[in-house]
């Protein structure tokens, strides 16, 4: 696969997710409209010592492609062992997770702790490249803290060591999912550096992703939890892109109708997952869309209370129908999604 091509035709990144990027909802995704697309993280010595815990984490259908298993590791050898690993399952790239802020993770010296340490960093990417004959990527937040931000001279260790691109969430590890992704640093970093950064965090609207390719002039921009409150979000920062480049405007391939939505999502979580987990999965993603809709707290409640099937869906169907000609605003994220991996 031609990756550069495929990029510049569609520029808009689904950022990886842990427990929110499953298989199904990748799925579900390149139907609305994502571009490049990579597994959650997932620990390189599992990879390498085959645990069978990490493999529904990192399973994919043909039609996901480009898409790449993203991978955290403590040290040079297991992240190189980690990733030939990877390799073998036939996906287009590897990309190595240096922005994850969970203590869990930073405390094996994994994660954004690699960003401490420049000269391990150095031999950690140069370990990784060679391990394996296909392209390497590596997503990185700004810096350990606003002090130290180092985005710089990692992408020139990465330009050096031929990884393909870095995708920069704007913030801190210390920042968490505090404050806001800074766009100007992004920008910043992508016009100092030969390698090609892929701008992420906060991009709420097809329009603001679109803008912020152009604005930053990066090769890419990843947007993450947009989509869960705004499915079609892909669909419209590529009608955007195209209407500016004076292209035919694509047709939608559903319009913003949020049962049709989740009729699709809801195929492919069938197709997935035995009941239990498909109607977990089910009600998390109907509650996360609901979000921004009037009487949501009370749909949270009934749709977590209610066991059966067939009544799971006849209360998300009713809701939806009855917010159909509602207009949503902006998300504000729950709890859980302001303490993700990167
Ligand atoms: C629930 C959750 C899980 C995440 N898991 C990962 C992950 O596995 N790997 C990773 O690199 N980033 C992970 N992230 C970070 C996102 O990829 C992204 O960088 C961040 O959410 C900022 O982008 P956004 O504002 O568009 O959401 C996660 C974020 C959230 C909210």
């Amino acid at each position: 696969m031609n990756l550069k091509a495929y990029i510049q035709e569609n520029p808009f990144f689904l950022a990886p997710m842990a427990g929110v990027t499953v298989k199904p909802f990748r799925s579900f995704m390149r139907e609305m409209g994502c571009g490049v697309m990579t597994s959650e993280l997932v620990s390189a010595r599992a990879l390498k010592e085959k645990n069978s815990k990490t493999l529904p984490l990192i399973e994919f259908e043909e039609h996901h492609k480009p898409y790449g298993i993203q991978i955290f590791g403590e040290s040079a050898d297991i992240i190189a062992e980690g990733a030939k690993r990877a390799e073998d399952f036939g996906v287009d790239f590897i990309d190595l997770n240096l922005g994850c802020p969970v203590n869990k993770i930073v405390k094996k010296g994994a994660g954004s702790a690699l960003l401490k340490d420049l000269k391990v960093l150095k031999k950690v990417l140069s370990a990784l490249k060679s391990s394996v004959n296909i392209p390497v990527s590596l997503k990185i937040r700004t810096g350990w803290d606003h002090q130290t931000r180092n985005s710089d001279q990692v992408a020139q260790i990465a330009l050096e060591e031929g990884f393909e691109w870095m995708s920069l969430h704007g913030r801190t590890r210390s920042q968490a999912y505090s404050g806001k992704a800074d766009w100007n640093y992004i920008k910043q970093i992508n016009s100092q550096t030969a390698l090609r950064i892929v701008g992420n965090g906060d991009l709420m609207t097809g329009e603001q992703a679109c803008s912020a390719l152009k604005w930053s002039s990066c090769f890419a921009v990843m947007i993450g939890r947009a989509c869960l409150n705004d499915p079609w979000i892909f669909l419209s920062a590529r009608e955007h892109l195209e209407k500016g480049l004076k292209k035919k405007s694509r047709k939608s391939v559903l319009s913003k109708d949020y049962n049709q939505a989740m009729t699709c999502l809801k195929k492919h979580l069938e197709n997935f997952y035995e009941e239990r987990l498909f109607l977990l999965h089910l009600k998390k993603f109907a509650v996360w869309f609901s979000s921004g809709f009037p009487h949501s707290t009370e749909f949270r409640r009934k749709v977590f209370r209610e066991r059966h099937k067939a009544f799971v869906i006849e209360i998300i169907e009713d809701f939806f129908n009855k917010n159909q000609s509602f207009k949503k605003t902006l998300p504000v994220y729950e709890p859980f999604l302001m303490q993700g991996h990167g």
